[in-house]
């Protein structure tokens, strides 16, 4: 355990001049009203129990405004019982201003000014900086050991480590105007003409628990998918099950491999469709230095690998290089697979989020780190290889309800962990607020401090940085004169 660590585990000391500073709580913080004098909120950490609160403790929190010091706090509260667990409000306010707990903030100056969220944003990322305390000793093949080893309880792996889009978008949701993500792709695919004919064999690369194929078989008839052969392909063994058992659930010839895409164990030309959701800033990144750029001499045969990979593709880098560049190796490698294993007018769809100029940045993530992808580097290497591509926002390519307004993932997080205290469940999804009253029923009044976002603005999930990459490689088949639909072909008059 690093020295900050153990730093994070250690309640304040309230004295100094952090007596003169004066806290906020958290803006939008989740109240849950359990009983008629008990309330409860949730830490940031997963791992600390909910903090439950008597009406002396309420007052506490509720006092945290910004208007009263630490000091005056500590002199009204301190000595006073705040927690049904016999806690002190001292006790409390050593600890909630720490980033474990993160329910409040102290300081001189509001963490406001102008832009109110912004700076709360800032203070999240700092929170989030705190799980990587390790960050700089994390090698570029973290990646694959986490994925190896790293994911124990994958049931709650999307609720609470990564949750992703089409995790939130797993079922059919009025923010996707009544349907499911998986359900609006099959539809996708059908309109660009990807089902006519239909393609041999899918290969669906990070299905995480399998929701995708699931919500595809509901949007094509059984004749659509007669003789379709789907592969899931996953470096983490324990989905596999969960997607074979979803997909097989769902009507589909499903197999699995447990692999890493960046090797892909198919023969060339033996795959019609990829599919590849929110995986691709999982893949190794090659983190090189300015001097190994510019010399083009790599430290490490890895790096060496790598530039060379860059020189091999002409991949134009923007010069001056800053003193530390990743490069979306891994990501090129599964490129260079997909042109390899892809059939003559085989398609793939990757989406990802991801930056259009300037060099990625690392996403810390519980336990990991992700890395933006490059899209234009990308796409420059599957146009180099000969595809023909396609690209736009996520939002674009789904056609999202704009006007929608779905709860703060912040806040559906908390609902989670709150209900979880209560012996309930409750699924992390994008919710609007009629379709959370049907999820809580009476239990919602009982809740405080729930906000909704419209669905692309960026305080939501960043639904603009998520991008779809539509490659097609030449040399199919002409296309039929017909579609196909619900087992009638229909023909075109020309
Ligand atoms: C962020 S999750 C996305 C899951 C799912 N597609 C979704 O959108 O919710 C990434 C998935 O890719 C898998 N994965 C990560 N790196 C991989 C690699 N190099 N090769 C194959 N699978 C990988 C993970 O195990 C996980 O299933």
């Amino acid at each position: 355990m690093t020295s900050s660590r153990v730093a994070s585990f250690q309640p304040l000391a309230l004295e100094g001049e952090i007596l003169q500073q004066r806290a906020w709580r958290m803006p939008d913080l989740v109240v849950y009203q359990h009983g008629p004098d008990e309330w409860w909120v949730a830490p940031l950490d997963e791992d600390l129990p909910v903090v439950r609160l008597n009406r002396m403790g309420a007052s506490l929190l509720g006092a945290m405004d910004g208007r009263l010091s630490i000091q005056a706090l500590l002199n009204q509260f301190g000595k006073w019982i705040c927690g049904p667990n016999q806690e002190t409000g001292r006790w409390f306010l050593e600890r909630w201003s720490l980033p474990r707990y993160s329910l409040c903030y102290f300081g001189t100056d509001p963490p406001s000014g102008h832009n109110v969220n912004a700076k709360w944003d800032l203070l999240l990322q700092k929170v989030r900086e705190h799980w990587h305390e390790n960050v700089t000793v994390e090698s570029e093949t973290h990646l694959t050991a986490f994925h190896h080893q790293g994911i124990q309880h994958h049931h709650g792996h999307f609720e609470i480590v990564e949750t992703t889009v089409s995790h939130l978008l797993r079922e059919p949701c009025e923010a996707l105007n009544g349907f499911s993500y998986g359900q609006l792709l099959a539809k996708t695919f059908r309109q660009l003409g990807w089902w006519s004919p239909k393609p041999r064999r899918i290969v669906e690369v990070g299905a995480g628990l399998g929701y995708l194929s699931q919500e595809m078989a509901k949007e094509l008839s059984p004749l659509e998918r007669r003789g379709v052969e789907y592969f899931f392909l996953d470096l983490t063994r324990p989905f596999l099950h969960s997607q074979l058992t979803l997909a097989a659930h769902a009507g589909w010839d499903a197999r699995a491999v447990n692999a890493n895409a960046e090797r892909l164990p198919f023969a060339d030309a033996t795959v019609d469709l990829v599919i590849d959701n929110e995986n691709l800033a999982d893949m190794t990144p090659t983190r090189l230095s300015k001097e190994e750029l510019d010399a083009r001499v790599g430290k490490t045969p890895e790096h060496q690998q790598c530039l060379d990979l860059i020189h091999t593709l002409r991949l134009n880098l923007d010069a001056p290089y800053p003193d530390d560049a990743i490069v979306n190796s891994g990501a090129m490698h599964f490129l260079m697979e997909l042109w390899r294993v892809l059939r003559p007018g085989g398609r793939a769809l990757l989406v990802e989020f991801g930056i259009d100029a300037g060099w990625p940045d690392p996403v810390r993530l519980p336990g990991h780190t992700e890395y933006e992808v490059q899209f234009s580097h990308l796409r420059h290497v599957a146009q180099w290889l000969g595809f023909r591509e396609q690209y736009c926002a996520l939002p674009q390519l789904l056609s999202i309800r704009r006007d929608t307004q779905v709860l703060c993932t912040g806040a559906a997080y908390a609902i989670r962990r709150l209900q979880e205290a209560e012996g309930k469940t409750f699924a992390v999804r994008a919710y609007t607020e009629s379709e959370l009253q049907r999820t809580l029923g009476e239990t919602l009044a009982r809740f405080t401090g729930l906000h909704y976002h419209h669905v692309l603005d960026p305080a939501w999930f960043g639904l603009w940085d998520f991008k779809a990459l539509i490659l097609e490689k030449p040399g199919g088949m002409p296309r039929p004169a017909y579609k196909e639909s619900q087992g009638f072909r229909w023909y075109s008059q020309r």
